[in-house]
Parts: C-alpha cells; sequence; structure tokens
C-alpha cells in the first residue's frame, strides 16, 4: 500500500536515523538502489515544506548550489543578492525549480549595518556565505577584511536580533591549516587546527586572513551572545558551476586548461561544490551536528591534477612544467570524520574534475 506523502515525512532530523545510509546524502550516481532513490526522493523533496531560510551572497558559486538544493527539499529561501537588478548575478537563480514559488531576492551589502535584517527576520536558520573570495587586491583591509569580518558581524548581529535559532557559516580551511605546524603526508590536519592570523599577514595571505578573522569573530559573536553557529571549513571547491560569471576555484582549473605552459607549485585540498553545499543544509537540518566541518576529499599537488585532466582528456594540451624549481609542497590528509557524521561519501577529485572541466565547456570559457 502507498502510504501518503505526509506519514512518510519525517520530523526534522530523524531523516538520518531512519535511513542509516541516508541516500538523500549521497550523490545520486551512489543511490543506485530504486528503494533508496524512492525514500530519497521523498525526503528530499520535503524536508524543509514549512521553514523559511536566509542565504547570503546567493548568487555566488557556492551559495548558488545551497539554494538549489534548498528549493529541492521545500525550504522558501530569502537569498540575499547585492544588485537584484543584475541579470548576470540573479538569473541563474531564478530560473532553478520552485524558484517562482519559493524564492525571495532582497538587497543586502555585507558593510552596511542592518542590511540583512529584513531577509533574516522570521527564518528559521541562516546560511552566511557571502564575503568576497579573490587574491588581486589593491587595498586588502577594505576589498577583503573590512567586508569579510564586518559582514560577519553584520550578519550575525541580524541573527541575535530576530533570535535565529541555527546559523551557518561558510569558513574554510583557510581558516584551519595556514599555521606554523609540520605537515607531512601522515599529518592529519582536522578541526582543532586554526591558522594564525600573524603567518597569515607575515605571508600576505589577505584572503585566509580574512576568512581566520572572520570565523574567529563569529565564533567570539556567537559565544558571547548565546547563538547557535556551525562553520563548514571547504578546501580549494570544485564541481559544476550554476552561474554564469567564472568564480576565483574554478577558475584554479581553467587556467590548467587553457593553453598555459606551467601549473603552480602547490599543494592543496579539493572538495565537490556538491558535497559542501549538501554539507551545510545537513549541518543545519541535523539536530546531533556541532562546530567545525572541514571539507577536503583530497589535498593534490597541482601536477597531480594535470596528471588525472591528462587521463580524461588524452588529446587536452596540457601545462608540461612547474612555475618553479622549488621541491614540490608535501600533501597532508585532512580528518573526514566529521563530513561523514552528515551521512555522506565524498565525490571522488576524478569526478570533481571532469564535472568542472565539463561546465567550463558548457559556459563557453574554453573550447576543445
Ligand atoms: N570557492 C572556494 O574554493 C571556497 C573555499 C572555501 C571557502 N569559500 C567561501 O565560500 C563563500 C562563497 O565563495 P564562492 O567561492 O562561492 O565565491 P563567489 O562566487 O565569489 O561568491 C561570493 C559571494 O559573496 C558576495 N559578496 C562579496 N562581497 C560582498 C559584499 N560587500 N556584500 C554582499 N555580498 C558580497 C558576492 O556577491 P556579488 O555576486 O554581488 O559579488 C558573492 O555572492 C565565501 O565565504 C568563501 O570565502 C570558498
Amino acid at each position: 500500500m502507498v502510504r501518503p506523502f505526509s506519514l512518510l515525512i519525517p520530523p526534522r532530523g530523524i531523516v538520518h536515523l531512519r535511513h542509516p545510509l541516508p541516500s538523500l546524502a549521497f550523490p545520486s550516481s551512489i543511490a543506485r538502489s530504486p528503494r533508496r532513490a524512492r525514500a530519497r526522493a521523498i525526503v528530499t523533496m520535503s524536508s524543509g515544506r514549512g521553514k523559511v531560510v536566509c542565504v547570503t551572497g546567493a548568487s555566488g558559486y557556492i551559495a548558488s548550489w545551497i539554494v538549489k538544493f534548498l528549493l529541492q527539499r521545500g525550504y522558501t529561501v530569502r537569498a540575499s543578492v547585492r544588485d537584484p537588478a543584475d541579470p548576470a548575478k540573479t538569473a541563474h537563480l531564478r530560473s532553478l525549480d520552485g524558484a517562482a514559488e519559493q524564492l525571495h531576492l532582497f538587497k543586502a551589502n555585507l558593510l552596511e549595518e542592518g542590511s540583512f535584517d529584513a531577509g533574516v527576520e522570521g527564518c528559521d536558520g541562516v546560511f552566511h556565505t557571502a564575503s568576497p573570495f579573490y587574491h588581486a587586491v589593491t587595498d586588502p583591509q577594505a576589498e577583503l577584511l573590512e567586508p569579510a569580518v564586518k559582514g560577519t558581524l553584520n550578519v550575525l548581529a541580524s541573527c541575535k536580533k530576530f533570535s535565529i535559532k541555527r546559523i551557518i557559516v561558510t569558513s574554510s580551511m583557510a581558516a584551519v591549516a595556514y599555521n606554523d605546524k609540520e605537515r607531512t603526508p601522515d599529518t592529519v590536519v582536522d578541526e582543532t587546527w586554526w591558522s594564525i592570523p600573524e603567518v597569515c599577514e607575515q605571508n600576505k595571505q589577505w584572503y585566509v586572513l580574512s576568512k581566520t578573522l572572520a570565523e574567529q569573530t563569529a565564533w567570539k559573536f556567537a559565544q558571547e551572545n548565546a547563538l547557535e553557529i556551525l562553520t563548514i571549513n571547504p578546501a580549494m571547491v570544485i564541481g559544476p558551476l550554476l552561474q554564469p560569471t567564472l568564480n576565483t576555484s574554478s577558475a584554479a582549473i581553467l587556467n590548467l586548461i587553457n593553453g598555459a605552459s606551467t601549473y603552480p607549485n602547490f599543494s592543496m585540498g579539493w572538495v565537490n561544490v556538491q558535497d559542501v553545499a549538501m554539507a551545510h543544509i545537513l549541518a543545519f537540518e541535523l539536530p546531533s551536528a556541532s562546530g567545525r566541518y572541514c571539507l577536503v576529499e583530497r589535498v593534490a599537488h597541482y601536477s597531480e591534477l594535470v596528471k588525472i585532466i591528462h587521463e580524461l582528456y588524452p588529446a587536452l594540451k596540457l601545462p608540461e612544467k612547474c612555475a618553479d624549481d622549488n621541491p614540490f609542497p608535501p600533501t597532508y590528509q585532512v580528518s573526514k570524520l566529521k563530513f561523514r557524521s552528515l551521512g555522506r561519501e565524498y565525490i571522488p577529485l576524478e569526478t570533481s574534475l571532469k564535472e568542472t572541466i565539463e561546465s567550463l565547456k558548457e559556459k563557453n570559457f574554453v573550447s576543445f
């Protein structure tokens, strides 16, 4: 007998217990059994019904995926953008399934006090994602540090004003892994690690500093004002783009496939944007979730990325040498325990690279 949908909708948080390997939390390629797929569809469609949430910086790369998944799960989404009249920032959001009924755009700027009040008032939860992410800055204080830190305080002040129950803050591995600790392939970085502002400042890593200070500020404000925040700390995020513009982390892959002769001499963590977006939502939905969530599928040197891309696209011209002759920085591990506690397994780096490249082609950033 087919039970009506409403009887199958578990109360918030119970989802995880009823489906110990919840297919909702896996990429669709992994959810192969029809029973799991059906359960996934039901839970996915229903877990946000009747709830209102706010997403800041909604037009961005990661936030667009968060909005897409929230709409799929039935949430009503209040989405902040700096310019609601700019189709380059909003058309891809307005065309998402469910957007016509469930998506409400509002104008807000991180630097304007009270800017988020109208969007946050009456929400069940807030996803604070907005923050500038780029490296070529002339005035780090004005371009990166102020919007990151003051913006976080502005959003959290609105959350305090309207007694928001749970706030998910998009932080970064930038706030975790940049310190003076030695890293080797045996080192396991986890959520207890913190970047050290002085180290970031010394190395002129202004974006890294902005994320470190913003997260420190968020935890301090939350503690002082009895707010419940959780942070999501992804490394370099790749995977399909929803927005029509090129974001910084997708550009890192584009720069490998657009005819460059060298690759950078860096080892970084990599993670798929769909895992990142779902981690935000699961961290919001699961009552047991708390604290920080490092998100890294694999730490890999750029030379390793080039090797994988060569295997995926043997005819593609790729950089053949490293940008300098220095030894490669060592890779390290990042604990996957917290991410797995959300009931999800990572999409492999190989898949993420393929999805990124296909998406860059589809959006005409590259052609081959
Ligand atoms: N992508 C990654 O690899 C990665 C990794 C770890 C953490 N993160 C974090 O994830 C978040 C989103 O990054 P993303 O990669 O999705 O970057 P993105 O596509 O550049 O999105 C950044 C968003 O922040 C908004 N924003 C910037 N300055 C603002 C201001 N003054 N007022 C209001 N909104 C402002 C932007 O709005 P406009 O569209 O109006 O410019 C945009 O929507 C950031 O907090 C970033 O630090 C990203």
